[in-house]
């Protein structure tokens, strides 16, 4: 089946003043998910949104699923409320649950899909016991708090080994990354096999929105149908090779 490519905006780096408007143009340009970053100053260094602006942008767009990335210390105390404001999907950092499991389980009890997130220095492995329940794993791509940063190549790996987990176990949690995903770095992100793709800077930060979300998307969908093109090739028509027609391909 062809994976399905979700682009995320997220809209640390839109303008606020004008938020719903910058939204609504990432989301008018391909944007399927909308990515919406919590931030406590303790967790991470820096300040953003809490459920009041959550509530006013569901008003302005009531359908788009929001995606929201909880980057906080006690995050099963706000959990209730950003459900109630219209987060349809809650993702929580491995590094700032205790009670990870718990945690997970309190955001499907209050309706959302649960998502856990894991920091550039966190391994893969950490993860191993929630796999089953999560709807996501959200891989960051940068240290969280801030936009418009440098791509960690590291994040590829991380990316693969957590498809080929979801293949050998059987499970069926999406895969994200969040962090330095462009123009130049989108196709490799796909590749190794992330399918919703959050990105700030490269949609809100410079020129149009529309556009900038739609060559974006468009490159990722481009990787996608690459990548899923030899696998088919070789379903449908290759025999196996014989020595001589490796010999002759690789001379
Ligand atoms: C970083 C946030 C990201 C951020 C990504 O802590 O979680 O969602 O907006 O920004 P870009 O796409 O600019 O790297
Ligand atoms: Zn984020």
């Amino acid at each position: 089946m062809a994976t399905v490519i979700d682009l995320a905006p997220s809209i640390l780096s839109a303008n606020f003043a004008q938020l719903g408007a910058d939204a609504k143009a990432a989301l008018d340009g391909g944007g399927t998910v909308l990515h919406l970053d919590v931030m406590d100053g303790h967790f991470v260094p820096n300040l953003t949104i809490g459920p009041p602006v959550f509530a006013s942008l569901r008003k302005t767009i009531p359908d788009v699923t929001f995606d929201c990335h909880l980057m906080i210390e006690n995050a099963d105390e706000f959990i209730p409320a950003f459900a109630e404001a219209g987060a349809n999907w809650i993702s929580v950092h491995q590094e700032a649950c205790v009670h990870l499991d718990r945690t997970l389980h309190l955001i499907e009890s209050h309706g959302c899909k649960p998502g856990v997130v894991i920091n550039p220095a966190t391994p893969v492995h950490m993860l191993d016991d929630v796999l089953e329940i999560v709807h996501h794993v959200l891989v960051m791509s940068v240290n969280p708090g801030f936009g418009a940063q440098h791509f960690i190549p590291n994040s590829l790996k991380k990316v693969e080994t957590l498809a080929r987990i979801r293949e050998s176990r059987g499970l069926e949690f999406r895969i994200e990354i969040d962090g330095g995903v462009a123009l130049d770095t989108v196709g490799d992100i796909v590749r190794a096999g992330a399918e919703i793709l959050v990105a700030g800077n490269a949609v809100f930060a410079h020129g149009d929105i529309r556009e900038n979300a739609s060559k974006l998307l468009q490159a990722a969908r481009s990787a996608a149908a690459v990548k899923a093109a030899p696998r088919l090739r070789r379903t449908a028509t290759a025999p196996r090779s014989s020595k001589s027609d490796l010999h002759r391909r690789r001379t």
